[in-house]
Order: C-alpha cells, then structure tokens, then sequence
C-alpha cells in the first residue's frame, strides 16, 4: 500500500463506451448513392467486473450490432470502445488481437455454433491450441476441469455435439467462451432457443459464474422476463438510440419511458408497481431504420406523443435516478417515488 493517503482507485469497468454508433452503408444499384442504415446511434453505457448489463428492445433496434462491435466483430463508425484500457477503435491489429482473448460471445444457437465433427474434448481445447502454448495433456486438464465447471460430467469429453440436449450444448458454448478466461461474455439472446424450464437453468450456471469467476456480462435479450432473472443494469433500445438505461431495480418498479412501459406491460409475470396508464400495449409498426421519425423516435407509436416529441428528439438525461430520452417522463413519475 503506498504512504499517501490517495483515494483508492475505482474500479475499472470492464467495457467502456461512449457515444458508440454504428451506420452500414447499403447499396441501391450502380446508378444511385447508397442509403445509410444507423444500427446504433450514440449509444453509451460501462459494466464493471462481477456486473451484468443487459441491452433489450424488438427485433432490429441494434443488439446484436452492438454485441459484434463490443466482441471486436465490427469497427464502430464513430465513438469510443474501450475494453479494460485499451482504446479498441484506435488499437493497432497486434493490440485488437490481444484483446479478442479478453471478450468472448455465446450465441442464441449453440448447435450452429459447434462444428458436428469434433468432439467436445476438442472443442474446449481449440482455443488453447490457438492461443496458448500448453501441452497436449495441460489443455485435457483444463477442458476436463472445466466441464466440471459448467456443470457437464467427464464422460462428455469424448462426445460429439448432437448427443446432447439444446441446454446441455448451451453450456458446452458457455464452456468453450471461458477456456481463455475473458474478463467479459457478450451473450447475444443465450437463452431464446431453450424451453423455459432449461433457460433458468442456464441462467442460474451463468449466474453461478460470475459470482465465481468475477465475469462481467453484456447480456442481450428480447425478453424482460429473463433480464429481470439476470440483470444489474438494463439498457433499453428503440431504432438503434438508448430511451432508458439504469439500475433495474429502479426500471423495473418505475420505467419512465413509454417504450419501456411497454415493453414490461408485454412481459407476462411482471406486474411491476406501474398504474392502469403505465400498462399500454404497444400499435403499429416499427418504424425503417433507413427512416426514422425525425423527431423522439418513438413518436409513431408513443400514446402520449405531443408536437414538441415530432418536433425535437430528446436527449438522454438523468431523471429520478435514472436515464431517460423523454421530453414528458416527468409525468409519469409516480408521487411516492417524486418525493424522494
Ligand atoms: N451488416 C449489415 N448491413 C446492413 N444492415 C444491417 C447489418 N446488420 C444489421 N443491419 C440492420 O441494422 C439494424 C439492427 O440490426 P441488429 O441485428 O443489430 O438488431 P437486433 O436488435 O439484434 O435484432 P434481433 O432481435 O432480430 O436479433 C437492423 O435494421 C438490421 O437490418
Ligand atoms: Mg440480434
């Protein structure tokens, strides 16, 4: 410990972003410019070690982009990444190599993930092959231990993928991700595939995990049911833009923004503290990511849109221990919670 008396570091998160966005440029035919998709848009967020964010909304608002550039999959266009202290979209190819081994993904679909002609025992062990120098009997040693771990048995160390149920080849990926010991998952919908009595199992192994291992989670999911089971934080998407992140607990018992309400009013099992008003259902169609409303972009589906939401997008802010992008959340702040 050093003489002075300087404040104790704090402590570092795991991923770092600011402002992260990405745009895929999509072709319309030789004779016209390209169209510009924003997948996200200025999205920032941090998780420490130990801790797991999870990143919700529909199909197409930017999870999965978010997760293949936060895995170091795909280059943002613009903002800042950092992984530990490492600035990922200034690294040079040597230093992104390094980090690779720091970041691993499990997908929805661990079956298309294995390759059917290896066994498990090789599966585990590829990675160390590639990354490590460990002898041949050093690497057995760690896959068979870490079969162990994910709650497999040692026979399945000479068995091949598809003798095993979709739970049973979850933890497999789950397995194969922590060989190299990253200091972060990104699991992108890791459940979604499996029956809900296995998804919990799963869920608790991932949970059994990061208590012993100290991992930090991106956790993706469509699904706030399962969120609820995992989560510290929760990011919530629309379009590519974040609408409410925080703490769950606080989303949870009070989402501010309407999309959020929705969404958990849609959840079946949570009846969370919301009033008659907060349980909306969401109308109409998600809107283009090749054109989005102008202004807050869920005003072609907000119930309580006004001119000024058509108008002017609201920027993200800090309200009631919270963040959120809405120009009228503070109405639906409810009294007991307003007065703290
Ligand atoms: N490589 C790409 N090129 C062009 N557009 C893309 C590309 N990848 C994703 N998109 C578009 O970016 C938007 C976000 O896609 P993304 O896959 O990140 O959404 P998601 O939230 O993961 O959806 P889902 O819940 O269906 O998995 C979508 O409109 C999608 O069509
Ligand atoms: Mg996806």
């Amino acid at each position: 410990m050093s003489a002075t008396s300087a404040p104790s570091p704090a402590i570092q998160p795991v991923v770092l972003a600011r402002n992260l966005t990405q745009v895929y440029k999509i072709s319309r035919g030789m004779f016209h410019a390209p169209d510009h998709l924003q997948a996200v848009s200025g999205v920032s967020f941090s998780v420490n070690p130990g801790k797991t964010l999870a990143v919700v909304g529909e199909s197409g608002c930017g999870k999965s982009t978010l997760a293949r550039m936060v895995s170091l999959i795909e280059t943002p266009s613009s903002g800042e990444l950092r992984l530990g202290q490492v600035d990922v979209v200034k690294a040079s190819g040597k230093q992104r190599q390094a980090l690779r081994r720091t970041v691993q993904l499990v997908f929805q679909n661990p079956f298309g993930s294995l390759n059917p002609r290896k066994k498990i025992g090789a599966i585990l062990e590829s990675p160390l092959e590639i990354n490590t120098d460990l002898s041949a009997p050093e690497r057995a040693k760690k896959a068979r231990d870490m079969l162990a771990l994910v709650g497999l048995r040692p026979e399945h160390y000479d068995r091949y993928p598809h003798m095993f149920s979709g739970g049973q080849r979850q933890r497999i990926a789950i397995a194969r991700a922590l060989m190299l010991r990253p200091g972060l998952i990104v699991a992108d919908e890791p459940v979604s595939a499996l029956d809900v009595s296995i998804q919990a199992q799963v869920l608790n192994l991932l949970a059994d995990l990061q208590q012993e291992l100290g991992l930090a989670y991106l956790f993706i999911s469509h699904d706030l049911g399962v969120v609820r089971h995992i989560a510290h934080e929760v990011l919530v998407m629309y379009l590519g833009h974040a609408v409410e992140q925080g703490d769950k607990k606080t989303l949870f018992a009070q989402p501010l923004h309407p999309y959020t309400q929705a969404l958990l009013a849609s959840t079946p099992g949570i009846v969370g503290t919301g009033t008659a008003k907060q349980r909306l259902v969401l109308k109409g169609e998600l809107p283009s990511p090749l054109n989005p409303p102008s202004g807050c972009v869920f005003s072609t589906r907000c119930p309580h849109v006004s001119a000024q939401c058509q108008a002017e997008r609201p920027a993200l802010r800090e309200l009631a221990g919270r963040q959120v992008a809405c120009h009228l959340a503070e109405q639906f702040i409810q009294p007991a919670a307003a007065q703290h």
